[in-house]
């Protein structure tokens, strides 16, 4: 490995959280046998079938436990393929199962809209709707994010329709009772918007909520303080914004201007 794949390789690894990489133990010294005949090396396994996935849950009653078992810590997770297109990376999702999400999702949404767009909105996992329909916010959020979309640019002279961007999610499938990813799912998951993110280059990202924010710049600070400011996720610029269901609340509507605000700063920097 070259220093700079090295450093690569160790960036992924930081910006999903990973703060301690350990060493396998060197192999124990081979017997000393008479030399036998090297076989040739085999082929490297293709990069899907190298990701780790999750050993079957064992078979425990966890009813009775407050916690939920934690996520299987992959061994070692892939590093970011050359090339990567939304394609490989629906195909190394496969059917999931490397975190506890998995067990109570009908669909896995995987992201929807135009994967040439300029700007990726991400949100935090899918709802009820969105885990029958396998589409990111159709339900009553989705509602709202497409008239944030639609109505605002309408209104500042760029008309854009929801298709013409990509939106997608943190994590893929459904937490139960809509309850906020746990640290352990957002990273495992977190690989993959972070691939998602990388194959599909775009101008600007617009972070809905917390935990977009969260996975994305890595900061303890709420929505309130990171807002209508621009940050940056590797190079590309992001803007935090509401999560359209904290604006559905009738006590944030206030929010709701500041929410349009972001979201033309983000279409002027975009589109203009
Ligand atoms: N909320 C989200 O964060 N994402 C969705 O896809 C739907 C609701």
């Amino acid at each position: 490995m070259t220093p700079e794949e090295i450093k690569r390789y160790l960036e992924f690894y930081r910006d999903l959280g990973i703060k301690d990489l350990r060493m396998h133990p060197p192999a124990p010294p081979p017997p000393a046998t008479a030399a036998k005949p090297v076989a040739p090396a085999p082929e490297p396994a293709p990069f899907s079938e190298r990701t780790p996935a999750m050993p079957p849950a064992p078979p425990a009653d966890l009813s009775e436990s407050p916690l939920p078992p934690p996520v299987m810590a992959p061994a070692i997770l892939p590093m970011q393929p050359e090339n990567d297109t939304m394609e490989r990376i629906r195909a190394d999702i496969g059917d999931c199962k490397r975190c506890r999400l998995c067990q109570d999702r009908n669909k896995i949404v995987f992201g929807a809209g135009n994967e040439k767009a300029p700007l990726v909105f991400v949100g935090e996992g899918p709802g009820a709707d969105e885990d029958a329909s396998g589409l990111p916010f159709v339900g009553r959020a989705g509602q709202l994010l497409t008239q944030m979309i639609e109505g605002t640019s309408q209104k500042e002279g760029i008309p854009l329709l929801r298709e013409q961007v990509y939106i997608c999610n943190v994590v893929k499938c459904r937490p139960p009772e809509n309850r906020t990813p746990l640290p352990d799912e957002m990273e495992v998951c977190g690989q993959f918007l972070f691939r998602q993110l990388m194959a599909l280059q775009p101008k600007a990202i617009c972070c809905l909520g917390s935990t977009a924010s969260k996975a994305l710049l890595g900061s303890k600070d709420g929505v309130m303080k990171l807002r209508g400011k621009w940050a940056k996720w590797r190079d590309i610029p992001v803007m935090v914004t509401y999560h359209p269901s904290y604006l559905l609340r009738p006590y944030n509507q206030n929010a709701k201007r500041e929410a349009w605000d972001d979201l033309k700063k983000v279409l002027h920097f975009v589109y203009d």
